[in-house]
């Protein structure tokens, strides 16, 4: 185990998935984690990451000296960089000029252990203001760029490491040498931290933990929700109960698709329930525009019909929730990161629904490592590298009031543009597409008449993690024919526009 220690910097989560893709297993904490409970933990080493604030002030993120003299080899980045310095006895100050980007890093430590088969002259990410003038005792300049004497220093007989630029952002072109030459060659961290073993012990951990009780999961027919149902349906069979609600807020045909996959007709050994609670949903939502709002209720009331149908099936000794690992972090529970939605699949557990304990046997992987669980699990490939949806469906791509007939639109809007992305063959290049609903009505002509119908958003991103996004480059040849088609095939519609948009400052859904 690696710990990333979380300083509030915009990257963590890429520290800690760089460091899985060196098959090394690692966990998020926030600085103000207690260093018992990190020692209890036994990491082989500790990362730590940048931040936004400045480290010589009183009330920025610190850590006690103590984290540094455990033994255990330490990396900080940036702000972590930093912070090890002040808290040694080196000095950071605001430098004069500020290093922002892609900027040459001289390596002058040739035979540094973090350096190893890194070039002499090499491209890094820089984002800082402040900068360390001198390092701590004991430590040794190992690069400088021309504006910055300490890129970075060690001190290896206490097995630190500082690094001021981000060798986890992929513009550092030789970062991930040099996060895998820390985890490896310094912590000694052996590497062998794989797919296939996860799927072998969380099957074997489940099987132990469920012994013979019985297990409810709700399916929501994604990804994450998918990939955990067919872990607990090997490791328990038909132990296991799956509630799949249909919220009517899903895409166009879902509900048959993800019944014909989980359903009594379908491939898995389990209990498969469908609920038809479409219109329970369109009432609750009557009237109300709000985002947060809207999400709360769609939320709650998801829990209403589960708990119901909870009811019906009585006591079960275990909960499985399709839980992961960014969600945990983005809903403020793992790192230091702001709550920017409250999220549909965290936190909000059915209180009325009889049961022991929680299972979340994904709650520790990234998205890119579930897809490979589910591909290990032999999960068809169209529903592991199906599109990210998120819980409350498509009433985060209806802005305002939700209604049916919006449904219906954004519903037919949507098939048209994800048949046509695929019919040119794109699909794979980009991260997440779909349509949304703008609340604007605006005024057209079809067929010498007046119209003053909705306009409908394309949103097409290109991510890595979710977390940040840029839109995608659509051939535009390719979007006039798909707003061709939602023009003339779906009533309602007098406008497509193509939302550019990054994240941040947009996010990728709407609300
Ligand atoms: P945003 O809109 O926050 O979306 O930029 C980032 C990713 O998360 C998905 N998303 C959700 N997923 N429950 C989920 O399971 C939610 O409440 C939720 N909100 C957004 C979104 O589709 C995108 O992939």
């Amino acid at each position: 185990l690696v710990i990333v220690l979380d300083f509030g910097g915009q990257y963590n989560q890429l520290v800690a998935r760089r460091v899985r893709e060196c098959n090394v297993y690692c966990e998020i904490y926030s600085y103000k984690t207690e260093l018992e409970k990190i020692k209890a933990k036994k990491p082989k080493g500790i990362i730590l990451t940048g931040g936004p604030n400045s480290c010589y002030e009183a009330d920025s993120p610190t850590y006690s000296r103590e984290l540094f003299e455990l033994g255990i080899p330490v990396l900080g980045l940036c702000y972590g960089a930093q912070l090890m310095m002040h808290v040694l006895g080196g000095t950071v100050a605001r430098a004069d000029v500020r290093e922002y980007g892609k900027t040459e890093v001289w390596v002058d430590k040739r035979d540094s252990r973090i350096f190893q088969d890194v070039s002499e002259k090499t491209v890094c990410w820089m984002s800082h203001f402040d900068t360390i003038f001198k390092v701590a005792p004991d430590f040794e300049i190992t690069a400088h760029t021309a504006d910055c004497p300490v890129a970075a220093a060690e001190n290896v007989d206490a097995g630190l490491y500082a690094l001021q630029f981000h060798p986890e952002v992929l513009h550092t072109e030789e970062g991930t040498k040099m996060l895998s030459n820390f985890v490896l060659n310094v912590c000694g961290c052996a590497g062998d931290w794989r797919m296939d073993s996860f799927v072998e012990e969380s099957v074997k951990q489940i099987r132990h933990k469920v012994g013979s009780g019985k297990v409810l999961c709700a399916l929501s027919g994604g990804v994450d929700s998918s990939v955990a149902a067919v872990l607990l349906s090997k490791a328990v069979g038909s132990q296991l109960t799956c509630v799949f609600v249909d919220h009517g807020l899903l895409r166009k045909n879902e509900g048959d698709e993800v019944e014909a996959v989980f359903g009594p007709k379908g491939d898995y050994d389990l209990n498969f329930i469908r609920v038809n609670a479409q219109q329970r949903f369109y009432d609750k939502l009557a009237g109300i525009s709000e985002p947060e709002e809207k999400r709360k209720i769609i939320g709650e009331e998801f829990i209403r019909v589960f708990e119901e149908e909870a009811k019906k099936i009585g006591a079960v000794d275990f909960l499985v929730q399709g839980t992961i690992y960014p969600d945990v972090v983005e809903s403020g529970l793992g790192g230091e990161s702001a709550v920017i939605k409250s999220h549909h699949n965290v936190g909000g557990l059915p209180d009325y629904v009889d049961f022991k304990e929680i299972i979340e046997p994904l709650r520790d992987l990234f998205k890119d490592e579930v897809r490979k669980a589910g591909l290990k699990l032999g999960i068809p490939e169209y529903l592991v590298f199906r599109q990210p949806f998120p819980g409350p469906g498509l009433g985060v791509r209806i802005v305002g009031e939700v209604t049916e007939e919006k449904v219906r639109i954004v519903q037919d809007a949507d098939a048209i543009y994800r048949e046509e992305i695929e019919k040119a063959g794109i699909a794979q290049g980009i991260g997440q597409y779909f349509a949304a609903l703008t609340n604007m009505q605006s005024v057209g002509v079809m067929g010498d008449e007046r119209t003053y119908d909705y306009a409908v958003a394309l949103r097409a991103v290109n991510t890595v993690d979710f977390m940040t996004a840029e839109a995608a480059e659509i051939p535009f040849g390719v979007l006039q024919r798909i707003m061709g088609r939602i023009i003339n095939e779906v009533k309602g519609v007098n406008r497509v526009m193509y939302d550019l948009t990054s994240k941040p400052p947009g996010t990728i859904e709407f609300e």
